[in-house]
């Protein structure tokens, strides 16, 4: 009995029970979470952990935020969780409208995941290729060490042999390039490529900051050649590189965005900012989903949206953005234990000498949750409204466990 065990067989039975009947496509850490508040998570035990990693880049807001309790009291007060894309909603039309008005698109598509946020992102382009080009121009260029999602497009674009090689074929037309102007050159030929995707900060292949140069490189040749440029803010949009958009960031405008995880507050959603000349060609039945862009969804996105896009937070992201970037260093310099230091405002990557997964584990114990973004790399992904005192907590366990 779990209730009446120690702590470490009680660990072993959550465990086994997961084991058995959750498909063991993760390796799930030992505890158990029972509650949320601010920027901590609580586990069975009454146990407190700081939470650097935001469930993965969802919790912007952190736990327990009282405008997505009202917001989702309210909409459930008018019994419209869903009605089906079938009809209008003022939710999603209002989601829409503060999307298209705060970036470059002028249409949005909405959504439940990163993933179908980028296949729906291929189709897309795919469509809008063959309107302005012929049936030839089809093909999906994706750079070397980029995480698209897991689904069949998706997957082909994502550069983790592991994570293709048991599920091939993939889907067609999709391939990978060095991030390198001349092999760039060489792949985006605009009779066959119809569109370019890139994370502009890759979070799962290492948090690496895609040079600036690139960037505008890749910006100028898709539009000499008539390629879409998609950029995947899956993880490090919405605030996170401390503009609302990670573009802004960059100072270059892309033809689409993918979006999705902090998006609806932890509700699952995606979307994808379309700009006009691929959003004419789409005409009813060229895509669809039950789901996307539900009353309830959109309502707490909406609402999500309107915080993270506060010019005050943003501020703050890149100031303590810039501060942790200077903390980590430091602790680089006293260490010894740390090879490398990457990253753009509340998204870090930090190369440690020892398998980043056993840091990890030694987190839990000191009440600290870090993620691992490659074997010996640790990601620190902190809700966005976190305060200096508390990431300066985190930077002192953060040393402590580094040993
Ligand atoms: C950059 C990026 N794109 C796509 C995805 C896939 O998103 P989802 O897990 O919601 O399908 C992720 C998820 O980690 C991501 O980080």
């Amino acid at each position: 009995m779990i209730g009446t065990a120690t702590k470490s067989s009680a660990s072993a039975n959550v465990r086994s029970a997961a084991a058995a009947d959750i498909l063991p496509t993760y390796k799930r850490a030992p505890m158990r979470f029972v509650r949320g508040s601010g920027v901590e998570l609580f586990d069975e035990s009454g146990k407190s952990y700081l939470d650097l990693s935001s469930g993965i880049a969802v919790n912007a807001l952190g736990y327990g935020d009282s405008g997505i309790r009202e917001t989702i009291e309210n909409v459930l007060s008018t019994g419209l969780i869903h009605v089906s894309n079938l009809y209008r909603t003022e939710a999603g039309e209002k989601l829409a409208h503060f999307l298209v008005e705060t970036s470059f698109a002028s249409s949005v598509f909405f959504c439940n995941s990163g993933a179908e946020a980028n296949e729906g992102a291929f189709k897309f382009a795919r469509r809008w290729g063959r309107a302005v080009g012929t049936d030839a121009k089809t093909g999906i260029v994706a750079l070397r060490g980029g995480f698209h999602g897991r689904l069949f497009a998706s997957l082909a674009a994502t550069d983790r042999p592991s994570y293709r090689a048991p599920f091939r074929p993939l889907a067609g037309g999709v391939m990978i390039c060095e991030r390198d102007q001349v092999e760039l050159d060489v792949a985006l030929d605009g009779e066959s490529i119809a569109a370019v995707i890139v994370e502009p900060v890759q979070g799962e292949g290492g948090v690496r900051v895609i040079e600036t140069e690139l960037l505008k490189y890749l910006r100028k040749v898709t539009e000499e050649r008539g390629i879409a440029l998609i950029f995947d803010e899956i993880q490090c949009g919405l605030g996170r590189l401390g503009t609302f958009h990670a573009y802004e960031r960059f100072g270059i405008v892309p033809d689409m965005v993918t979006m999705a995880k902090p998006l609806a507050g932890g509700l699952p959603m995606g979307a994808i900012l379309v700009a006009k000349p691929i959003a004419e060609t789409i005409k009813p039945g060229d895509h669809g989903t039950t789901f996307g862009g539900g009353p309830l969804v959109a309502a707490v996105a909406d609402h999500v949206v309107h915080r993270l896009a506060d010019p005050a937070l943003l501020a703050t992201v890149r100031e303590n953005g810039v501060w942790l970037g200077e903390q980590l260093a430091d602790i680089a310099r006293r260490s010894g234990k740390i090879r490398a230091v990457r990253g753009l405002g509340y998204m870090w990557g930090i190369d440690v000498v020892e398998p980043a997964a056993d840091v990890v584990a030694r987190g839990w114990d000191a009440g600290l949750l870090v993620i691992t973004a490659g074997e010996h790399t640790l990601r620190l992904l902190p809700p966005l409204v976190i305060e200096r005192s508390d990431l300066q907590r985190g930077m002192t366990i953060l040393e402590k466990i580094l040993g």
